[in-house]
């Protein structure tokens, strides 16, 4: 991961005064364009520039064309075993793909675009009343520039319109511009999902309706985004780098250019396709399918021509309170990849930190190589002798491989930091020792062995496990 962003900084630069100020017009990038601004005002600098000046030029031009760009154009008239076969190759690699032949007719992709354009271009005293940065799920219907205004480090060119769609559409509140777009774009963009997710879950040697019976097919939200032109593309960003929090991401890009994904550490334009929509994978399935399908990074380039209209379908469901595992169906996936992640946990840890350039998903992976390490470790015990290992790869207990029996112990030192937590013992594989319960006895020990780990991060140097390996019979 590269570096993130950061801002520009000097001495005389009060960032929060300057942040509030911007904030308090509630006009957005929209209404700093309207005022006649020749420079982009320090908030927006992105200390690490997106592109050279000379590759700015507008409207932009795909570098690659269509043809030859990595993000493949799937038409979906073809065989469903072809359909399969060309979602997951698109999954697996570029985690985007654009779909054409998708059922959604040209008039309603080209409505939909020029309302939200309607919308942003309204006098900023009309879209005043809807300007509202609450993290809270009301109102449902918000216009914003930067959502994460004060969490990150650089803001970006553009303002949004934001609808959220569970668990009911917005009736009334939805500004009349916009009122087609929530009667009959979405339901469409809501069909198209579905057969999407039919087709990811076969992807994932899956029944056809798993993803969908996971609410994974949710329509959560739509973002009308408006990209103003910019008078110094080079100093700030459309959208900074990031992946979607979501399952799916269905997006309605205009004619402009300017969106990227990041494929083997190249920014790859994703070309404007007359009568696509963008499709791309969100971090709930690359959760899910255990870093099969990748939810990959992209951006928006600040542009000098535009504006820029995008519209973007959010799949997932805010308040589930379903924990989301990664589903391991590989023989070579060895263990899960990620702890269990439910989405208003991975919404709230997302919107906390915004746009930084990090990623997010990271925090919840499990440490990789841990479970091999402890396997090494009881391997190389030979059985039977107790050793010491220390609190983090405790954790990792639980992925001891099914040819062993594990039999663990924690034992916290005296720390004069921390009272010690109570002492935990725990049988901690899909073999244990004879008595001690069998594979539920594994599974219990498991959220035994979790709750000792949720604190484990936090625990002093000093705490550690004593793991003693008894080698199971007959294996
Ligand atoms: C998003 C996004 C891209 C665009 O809304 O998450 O990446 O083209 N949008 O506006
Ligand atoms: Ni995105």
């Amino acid at each position: 991961m590269a570096p993130p962003s950061a801002p520009a900084t000097s001495s005389d630069y009060d960032r929060l005064r300057e942040l509030k100020a911007f904030d308090a017009t509630k006009a957005g990038v929209k209404g700093l364009v309207d005022a006649g601004i020749t420079t982009v005002p320090r908030i927006f600098h992105h200390a690490v520039p997106a592109v050279e000046s000379d590759e700015l030029s507008s409207p932009r031009r795909p570098r690659h064309g269509v043809a030859g760009s990595r993000v493949p154009v799937i038409d979906l008239t073809a065989s469903r075993s072809d359909l399969v076969a060309q979602v997951k190759a698109a999954a697996e690699t570029a985690g985007f793909f654009q779909v054409v032949n998708h059922g959604v007719p040209d008039e309603l992709l080209a409505e939909t675009l020029a309302s939200v354009r309607r919308f942003h271009e309204e006098p900023a005293d009309a879209k005043k009343r809807y300007y509202n940065r609450d993290p809270t799920p009301t109102p449902s219907v918000r216009y914003v520039s930067n959502f994460d205004l004060y969490q990150s480090p650089a803001a970006n060119w553009r303002d949004t319109l934001f609808m959220l769609m569970s668990p009911a559409p917005p009736e009334e509140e939805v500004p009349p511009a916009c009122r087609g777009i929530v009667s009959d774009y979405t339901p469409q963009v809501r069909k198209l999902a579905a057969t999407l997710l039919e087709l990811l879950s076969e992807a994932m040697d899956l029944p056809r309706t798993y993803l969908e019976e996971h609410e994974a097919g949710c329509l959560d939200a739509v973002l009308g985004h408006y990209y103003p032109p910019c008078p110094e593309p080079c100093r700030t960003m459309g959208t900074t780098r990031h992946c979607d929090p979501t399952f799916l991401t269905v997006l309605l890009q205009d004619s402009v250019g300017g969106l990227q994904v990041h494929i083997d550490g190249v920014w790859v334009d994703v070309p404007p396709v007359p009568g696509a929509l963008v499709v791309n994978i969100g971090d709930f399935l690359q959760v899910v399918s255990n870093d099969r399908f990748k939810s990959v990074e992209h951006r928006v380039l600040a542009m000098a021509g535009g504006p820029r209209v995008s519209v973007a379908c959010f799949f997932r469901k805010r308040d589930s309170t379903r924990v989301y595992h990664p589903i391991v169906t590989q023989p070579d996936d060895e263990r899960p990849r990620y702890r269990g992640i439910t989405v208003p946990e991975y919404l709230g840890y997302y919107m906390d930190k915004g746009l930084d350039g990090r990623s997010k998903l990271e925090h919840f992976r499990r440490p990789l190589g841990s479970g091999k390490r402890l396997r090494s470790i009881i391997g190389d015990c030979g059985g039977g002798a107790p050793v010491q290992i220390d609190a983090h790869v405790w954790r990792k207990c639980v992925d001891v491989a099914p040819s062993q029996a594990a039999w663990c112990r924690a034992t916290p030192r005296a720390s004069p930091r921390r009272r010690p937590e109570s002492s935990v013992a725990c049988s901690a594989s899909t073999a244990p020792p004879a008595g001690s319960g069998g594979r539920n006895g594994a599974i219990a020990a498991t959220s035994r062995a979790s709750s000792a780990a949720s604190s484990s991060s936090s625990l002093p140097p000093s705490y550690s496990a004593t793991v003693k390996v008894t080698p199971s019979p007959g294996r």
